[in-house]
């Protein structure tokens, strides 16, 4: 079975949104370990009470390169397969993306390549646009940048704010993680330059 571990800096919705269905089997993998960069996260008490293997990293005054090493040591300790970004609150060293290619994912709650960075609901909102969504994605080492293997389509109703419109968006995104985590642990696509495509169902 293979290994995940999980990078957050707050309140880890979609990390518990995986852990439910690992828990459930609907997702056949093990959280092997749940890291966060903040000790206040909520995701990290979240992994305590599951039982799951929580450390906190501070990244508070430390140069990125060091604190990636860090935190890409304890990854490689409890041999992790593949990183989800999930609420990670932070640009991975180019460094740190090598040690894992294509195996990194991170969630973005817009549908790349609109809206990268900061509250990118506020920004969609904002902006006016009639859909929004949310992307998972592999990461590379430029920010909500790498290959996207999953979208979903969230419509923007009249009656909207940014907060009730991020809340639909999250629902969202809990479908989405899982969906792409079983993709890529599943190996059924190719990526072709920028498209992951795929592979044609074996007979
Ligand atoms: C989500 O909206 C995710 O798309 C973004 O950060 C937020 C994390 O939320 N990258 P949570 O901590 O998973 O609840």
């Amino acid at each position: 079975m293979k290994n995940l571990g999980i990078l957050l800096s707050g309140r880890g919705s979609n990390f518990e949104a995986i852990a439910d269905n690992v828990a459930s089997g609907k997702l056949d993998a093990n959280i092997a370990a749940v890291i966060s960069n903040r000790a206040d996260a909520g995701g990290i008490e979240a992994a305590r009470r599951r039982g799951l293997k929580a450390l906190v990293i501070p990244s508070k005054g430390k140069p990125r390169e060091q604190h990636d090493r860090e935190v890409v040591a304890a990854l490689l300790e409890h041999r992790v397969d593949l990183v989800c970004l999930a609420g990670y609150m932070r640009l991975l060293s180019p460094w740190f993306v090598q040690q894992f290619p294509n195996r990194i994912l991170n969630i973005h709650p817009a549908l790349l390549p609109a809206f990268p960075g900061l509250e990118a609901q506020k920004q969609a909102f904002d902006y006016g646009v009639k859909v929004s969504g949310c992307t998972v994605h592999f990461v590379d080492a430029d920010l909500d940048h790498g290959a996207i293997l999953v979208q979903k389509v969230v419509p923007v109703l009249d009656s909207d704010d940014h907060h009730t419109l991020a809340a639909r968006i999250l629902e969202q995104e809990h479908i989405a993680y899982s969906e792409a985590i079983r993709m890529v642990l599943e190996g059924k696509y190719r990526i072709e330059g920028r498209r992951v495509v795929m592979k044609p169902q074996e007979r």
